[in-house]
């Protein structure tokens, strides 16, 4: 007797700016690595250049200066969401803060790309407060999304060495190269049923 195939994990993409998050993703996605289709990719920003990288998916810009506050504007993702089939919803560099609208219909099932080792230096600039601070190591945390800022239970993370003679753009740039290897694999992992929540430690199998 044939079995039918797993359904394959829909994702919603959330972006605001230059999209090379969502394109680790569509590689990965075109290179068999991921095991997911692209549902939507809606953006905050009218000319994110992350949408270019969008060719041949459904893509959506929702404009937050129509809706009078965060929570109407989350209850037009959630309807976007829901007209794609998304069963995960992935935020990848979207720069608004996300309300109980967005994530009560989607319990766990939203995820975070942060350029820091979590909890150290949430919010913005988290490469440029990570030289000041003085760390020696930083790196980057893919976490599930709860109601605060860069605050839900952390799924993954990869460590990267401060160089003495770094700036901001150079330690940007290495801990971007290690975020498109992160987030692919964190959703991979996902889409295998693999990660489980207990409290705010997640537990992933294997090393990532
Ligand atoms: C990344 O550094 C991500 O960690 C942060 O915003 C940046 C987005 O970059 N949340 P991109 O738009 O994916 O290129």
């Amino acid at each position: 007797m044939s079995r039918a195939a797993p359904p394959v994990l829909t994702l919603g993409v959330l972006v605001s700016g230059r999209g090379s998050n969502l394109r680790a993703i569509i590689e990965a996605i075109r290179r068999g690595d991921l095991a997911a289709q692209m549902g939507v990719i809606i953006s905050s920003k009218k000319d994110a250049a992350a949408l270019d990288h969008a060719a041949g998916y459904p893509t959506c810009f929702v404009d937050p200066a129509r809706y009078s506050d965060r929570r109407e504007y989350d209850a037009v993702l959630v309807e976007t969401l829901r007209n794609h089939g998304v069963d995960l919803v992935v935020l990848a560099g979207y720069m608004r803060l996300v309300t109980p609208t967005l994530i009560a219909p989607y319990q766990n099932r939203i995820i975070n790309i942060h350029p820091s080792l979590l909890p150290a230096f949430p919010g913005l600039h988290a490469q440029r407060q990570a030289l000041a601070h003085g760390v020696k190591v930083s790196g980057c945390t893919v976490h599930f999304v709860d109601e605060e800022m860069d605050h839900g239970p952390i799924i993954a993370q990869t460590a990267v060495t401060v160089r003495e003679d770094d700036t901001e753009a150079s330690l940007s740039a290495r801990i971007l190269v290690e975020e498109h290897r992160l987030l692919p694999a964190v959703i991979a992992r996902y889409a295998e049923g693999e990660l489980r929540i207990e409290g705010r430690r997640v537990a992933v199998g294997a090393s990532l």
